[in-house]
């Protein structure tokens, strides 16, 4: 039984101190955690959330050069120099298989930085959406979902599955322990979730990524519990819980 439930609604909508000895989940639709929850699937060994530039520099130095791709986007576009951008269908089996993904993007990895203090980290999205209920189901934590968001605004996209996430741990009925963050998120996705698809489609977000990369990274980011990944973050590297024992 989780102990209390809440959800922030961007990578700076918290105090860093707030998430000590939580359980986090951090969801950024809109691309970071579809991308690196397809990468799992398909077969990279693990993917190293950075900050910055310097940061994924820094670490890919240390690294042998075949064994790593540097992944990430600068407000949506692939930045220069490196071997993939963050849409998930361009971190294919063929791309990734074996491969550590060091992945810079705008406000995923930034959430996950910023949640360094929390008990454990993980990676949630529409596309491993079961994956992340079932293992809350066994939490005993004080859980937050922590939205990506867009520069420190609230993305609806990520809010909606923060919604539907909880929808699906209690279908009938919030717990006393459902904090504010949860109840509105939960009212988000009882309003939009019969329509999930067109209700990301026209966020504020995937209305300027579409202009950017197009429309086929929205419509796979919308599909849900397609793939059974549990993304854990455990020293610096996020990896498939479910690949692994437990
Ligand atoms: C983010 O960090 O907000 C996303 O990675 C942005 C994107 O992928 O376009």
């Amino acid at each position: 039984m989780i102990e209390s439930l809440d959800v922030f609604s961007s990578a700076y909508s918290f105090q860093e101190e707030d998430l000590r000895d939580k359980t986090v989940v951090m969801i950024d639709v809109l691309r970071a955690s579809s991308t690196m929850v397809t990468a799992l699937n398909n077969g990279a060994k693990g993917v190293i959330p950075v900050g910055d530039m310097d940061d994924a520099s820094k670490i890919s130095h240390n690294l042998d050069s075949q064994s790593f791709l540097l992944s990430g986007e600068k407000d949506g576009v692939t930045i220069e120099g490196y071997d993939l951008g963050n849409s998930p269908l361009e971190h294919s089996r063929d791309a990734v298989l074996g491969k550590t993904i060091i992945l810079n993007t705008t406000n995923g990895t930034r959430a996950i930085k910023r949640s360094a203090n929390a008990n454990r980290i993980v990676v949630g999205s529409f596309l491993n959406l079961s994956s992340v209920v079932d293992y809350l189901k066994e939490s005993r934590d004080e859980v937050v979902l922590v939205c990506a968001g867009w520069r420190g605004r609230l993305s609806l996209e990520d809010l909606l599955c923060a919604g539907n996430i909880i929808y699906e741990l209690y279908p009938d009925q919030l717990p006393q322990t459902a904090r504010d963050g949860a109840k509105v998120a939960f009212g988000l996705y009882e309003k939009f979730g019969d329509d999930i698809e067109n209700s990301i489609k026209s966020s504020n977000y995937a209305v300027r990524l579409k202009d950017i990369v197009g429309e086929d990274d929205l419509t796979y980011c919308c599909q849900r519990s397609t793939l059974q990944v549990l993304p854990v973050l455990k020293d610096g590297i996020i990896s498939d819980l479910n690949g692994k024992e437990k």
